[in-house]
């Protein structure tokens, strides 16, 4: 911290003390400085606009349409992506900034077809939303008040004239998703269009800031950092890309690197810089450092170790003579890490004589250790790209939500977006590796010059804007379109050839070589899921996508029991899995407040789901273990309550037997779909919209826990028992024990404790019990508990071994609750006691309206007392949380 502080003063004396500097005028309406308009086509609608911001916002601030996300309003509104829309700003430029030899029009994000004028005169036009564009506007300025106006054409039409031009499959999106169609011709958040968890809002808007910078040199644009650890040296290359004006040709000046350091210390390196400059009016200028390891401490993914960061300071200043010196300057975190994709014969670990050993292995090796990525896939974190971009504490509470869920690895998914500077800095900083789609889902893509140029543009801005962060684990071309194209899913198999051509042109010829080129270090995985290596040896569309002994799979099944751990297939690395349950009534009423909609065949809920068949999916699971009359009058509220029980348990059943199989299959990753959600909806998440967690992101802390005992029924009802240990230091001497209870008392029938142990880094099974052929299977339970010296918590763990509908013995509990202040803890922590008479399953806490969380939920309440933790920011009083606090548990 002392060091950057003495950075920054550094910086502030040189400012101060310029003659010349580099001037930014923000034209984001927060500014104050710009008066933005926002005008339909017929002009019958005129209202401020804002920028940052987007159409629907600014529509819902000037009440002429209502929350976007309550009832059907996603199909309501859906004019607003018909009309053509124009943003005009009105901002006043001084006589001293024109004296500025360059000018330019700096747009951090437009979404997405515009034309741009300025004061009258076409500056230029956008259409991409991923992609940074600068104009040079010096000769459209003029001394006062100055004009620029954005004309946006309607999004669904612009892929819908594109699509007669080149079109490529598939022809839309299914009926249910109440969607548009074509989403693939325009290079926007192709979830804008509907995806299957969320709506259709096809915005437009300046999504991201907007500012005019006046200069006579150079700028440093972007620039990249590539660290290697050699013995005991990490060797650092910083490449600055510099900018300048039309009409310069040469730049002259002299570029500096600050790094700061442990100790206080910091590096300094500089070079005089005395070039020409390219036709595009950049300059690639290398430094190369090389930093003792004594100084750094390496930066670890969560869980494995701290994540320390180290400022990164760059400045340029050009001059001709010192006495006219202009600077600009970048300040970057980077953190110290070695991370490789390892894809060797598998049989070098597990040798040939196990299926385990056919094919690659698939897995992260952090600092040198081998590291099973245990996280989820993020979607966008609003369906409005502009609330997505500057909600920060949406996006804060979702990224801590992952990290306090042991998760190592977020997938952002490639129907979504490249996320905000500060979601990046923000996983930086949490320990979360990112695996980084690019922006293609689900479909087949143009491969048309035109296409293929404005995706360079988007794909070269990108990895330059991101390469720095270390939390970026792997660029990864495209979600699921080599197995769309191999399974034939929008009937393209006639035309096979042409498309697979395509593909390659698209994520091999185009997106693989800039990559590879701006970012040499990072592997680049041409689609997700893929066989990877084997994959590009098989021509990129491999026979089988899925194969289990190659790359990562997805893996989707609602048919088979999702309990029982025997249907899963094994995979070297599982990055999508999961399983749909409703949203609780509380983050539904801010959707709807209608009884009548609280059904699940009603209008409003069949308008919801966008999975087809999807109830049915949810029922069928639900059925197969849990006991639920349609006759009851709380069935709805109970379907929602056992959706996510159902939800959960699969959840748990699917990563335990994945993080299991990291011993005889050598599975390495578990991303579950998905994170969070975009609205109200029946979905795959962990999160609701709005931040409510599900009974999955509670269970996801027990089953993604460091040190976790994790029992396997086979099918001949033995059970098999693992021991897992996510951690540096072995587990030795230890002692399982298994308890077996009758679903009428907490008192077990019987007991026994078993030697365990464990390596660092690993899945092992210790023993094999069958405890229970003298015994109903119906009446009884097990529950498993760790004792090991070291190991601080790790949850309990439990078989079932017959659906709970069929057990005999639960019956319903009475539950009492009493909440008692934490007086030593700081904040405002209480303790939430609970006292039951009997075994009580998934006991659910709800806290009302008072905002916070309890640190356990969807309680499997063994024994008479128990207590969870509640965390509030509200000043309340023990006995208002108590009064506030509701339950609900599973009943046969
Ligand atoms: C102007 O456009 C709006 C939105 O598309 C439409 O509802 C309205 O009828 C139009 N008004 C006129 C006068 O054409
Ligand atoms: C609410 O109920 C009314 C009357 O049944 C119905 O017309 C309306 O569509 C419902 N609104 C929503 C958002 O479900
Ligand atoms: C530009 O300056 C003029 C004259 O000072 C002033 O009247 C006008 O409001 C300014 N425009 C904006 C957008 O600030
Ligand atoms: C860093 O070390 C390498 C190998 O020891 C050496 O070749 C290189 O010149 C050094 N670079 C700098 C900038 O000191
Ligand atoms: C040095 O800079 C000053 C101020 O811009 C300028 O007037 C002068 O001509 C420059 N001298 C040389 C030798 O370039
Ligand atoms: C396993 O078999 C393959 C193919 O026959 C061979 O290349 C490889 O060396 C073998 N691995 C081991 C560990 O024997
Ligand atoms: C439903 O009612 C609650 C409580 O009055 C309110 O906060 C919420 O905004 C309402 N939801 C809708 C969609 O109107
Ligand atoms: C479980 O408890 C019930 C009621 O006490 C008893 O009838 C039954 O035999 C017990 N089952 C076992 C396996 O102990
Ligand atoms: C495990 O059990 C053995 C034998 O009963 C005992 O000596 C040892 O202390 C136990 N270890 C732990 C960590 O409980």
């Amino acid at each position: 911290m002392k060091s950057l502080i003495v950075l920054v003063l550094f910086l502030y004396t040189i400012l101060i003390n310029e003659i010349y500097c580099l001037y930014e005028q923000s034209l984001d309406s927060t500014s104050k400085k710009v008066i933005w308009t926002l005008e339909n086509k017929n002009k019958s609608i005129s209202i401020p606009g804002s920028v940052p911001g987007g159409v629907y916002t600014d529509l819902r601030n000037a009440g002429i349409i209502g929350d976007i996300l309550s009832g059907y309003n996603d199909v309501l509104t859906r004019w607003v992506s018909y009309d053509t829309w124009t943003y005009t700003g009105k901002f006043n430029v001084s006589s001293d900034n024109l004296k500025y030899a360059t000018a330019k029009l700096i747009l951090e994000g437009v979404d997405t077809v515009a034309f741009i004028e300025l004061n009258g005169s076409p500056v230029g036009s956008t259409k991409n939303m991923f992609v940074r564009y600068i104009f040079d506007v010096k000769e459209h300025l003029k001394v006062g008040e100055n004009e620029l106006k954005f004309i946006f054409e309607s999004p669904t039409e612009y892929a819908k004239a594109r699509s007669r031009r080149y079109f490529t499959a598939p022809e839309c999106v299914p009926d249910v998703y109440n969607g548009e169609c074509h989403a693939n011709q325009i290079r926007k958040m192709q979830a804008s269009f509907s995806w299957d968890w969320g709506p259709a809002f096809p915005s437009v808007g300046i999504w991201r800031s907007a500012r005019l910078e006046f200069f006579n040199g150079a700028v440093i644009r972007s620039i990249t950092t590539h660290t290697e650890k050699k013995d005991s040296t990490w060797f650092l290359k910083v490449k600055v890309y510099l900018e300048t004006g039309e009409h310069i040709r040469h730049i002259k000046g002299y570029l500096s690197v600050y790094l700061s350091l442990e100790g206080h210390q910091t590096i300094k390196i500089g070079k005089y810089v005395d070039t020409k400059i390219k036709d595009e009016g950049t300059v690639e200028v290398e430094l190369d450092m090389n930093i003792s390891k004594n100084v750094i401490r390496e930066w670890w993914p969560n869980g494995y170790g701290s994540q320390s960061l180290y400022n990164l300071l760059i400045f340029f200043t050009t001059y001709e003579n010192w006495s006219d010196r202009e600077i600009s300057y970048k300040h970057v975190k980077i953190g110290f890490r070695t991370l490789e994709l390892v894809e060797q014969e598998a049989s070098l670990i597990l040798g040939n004589d196990t299926a385990a050993g056919k094919g690659l292995s698939f897995y992260f090796k952090v600092n040198g250790y081998p590291i099973f990525m245990k996280g989820s896939n993020w979607i966008p974190s609003n369906v409005l790209p502009e609330i997505g971009e500057k909600d920060t504490k949406r996006i804060d509470n979702l990224l801590v939500a992952a990290r306090d869920t042991h998760m190592a690895m977020l997938r952002v998914w490639g129907g979504g977006v490249y996320e905000s500077d500060y979601f990046y800095r923000r996983c930086d900083e949490l320990g979360i590796l990112v695996w980084q789609d690019f922006l293609f889902a689900c479909s087949m893509y143009p491969a048309d010059p035109e296409f293929l140029e404005n995706v360079k543009a988007e794909i070269e801005y990108n990895v330059l804007r991101l390469q720095h962060h270390p939390s970026i684990a792997v660029w990864a071309g495209n979600n699921e379109n080599e197995v769309a194209l191999r399974g034939n899913w929008y009937s393209t198999q006639s035309q096979f050839e042409k498309y697979k051509k395509e593909y390659i042109k698209l994520y091999v010829d185009t997106i693989k070589p800039i990559v590879e080129g701006i970012d040499p270090g990072r592997r680049y995985l041409v689609s997700s899921p893929s066989n990877g290596r084997k994959s590009e040896q098989d021509g990129y569309i491999a026979k089988n996508p899925y194969d289990p002994n190659y790359g990562d799979t997805h893996y989707y099944n609602y048919l088979a029991d999702n309990w029982d751990q025997n249907i899963y297939p094994q995979t070297r690395f599982a990055s999508e899995y999961g399983f749909q349950s409703l949203p609780s009534i509380k983050t539904m009423r801010t959707s709807t407040n209608n009884t009548s909609d609280y059904k699940v065949d009603s209008d409003y809920s069949k308008h919801r789901q966008h999975s087809p068949n999807g109830y049915n999916n949810i029922e069928i699971q639900m059925r197969r273990h849990l006991k639920l009359d349609i006759d009851d009058p709380k069935y709805f509220e109970k379907f929602v309550f056992y959706s996510q029980i159902s939800q959960a348990m699969s959840m748990k059943a699917e990563t335990e037997f994945y993080r299991q199989s990291q011993v005889d299959w050598y599975t390495m990753g578990a991303l579950y779909w998905q994170l969070n959600d975009i609205w109200q909806a029946p979905s795959w998440s962990g999160i609701e919209y709005g931040g409510k967690w599900k009974m999955l992101h509670y269970f996801a802390k027990s089953f993604f826990a460091p040190v976790l005992v994790s029992p396997r029924m086979t099918l001949t009802s033995e059970v098999n028992v693992y021991l897992i240990n996510d951690r540096f230091v072995p587990i030795i001497d230890a002692n399982i024990t298994v308890e077996m209870f009758n679903w009428t008392s907490f008192v077990p029938i019987k007991t026994q404790s078993y030697p365990a142990s464990a390596d660092p880094l690993s899945s092992k099974k210790q023993f094999t019990i069958d405890l229970w052929d003298a015994h109903k299977k119906d009446e009884i339970f097990l529950r498993f508990t760790l004792n090991a010296e070291g190991v601080v918590s790790s949850p309990n763990n439990y078989i079932f071994p017959v659906p709970l509908r069929n057990t005999k013995g639960l019956r319903k509990p009475k539950v009492q609750i009493s909440v008692l202040k934490e007086d030593s803890k700081m904040g405002k922590e209480f303790t939430v006691n609970i006292k039951v008479d009997a075994i009580t399953l998934f006991l659910w806490l709800e806290a009302d309206s008072i905002d916070g969380k309890f640190d356990d939920n969807g309680l499997i309440i063994t024994k008479p007392h128990t207590s969870v933790t509640f965390i509030t920011s509200e000043n309340i009083e023990p006995e208002t949380l108590q009064n506030a606090i509701s339950y609900q548990y599973y009943e046969n």
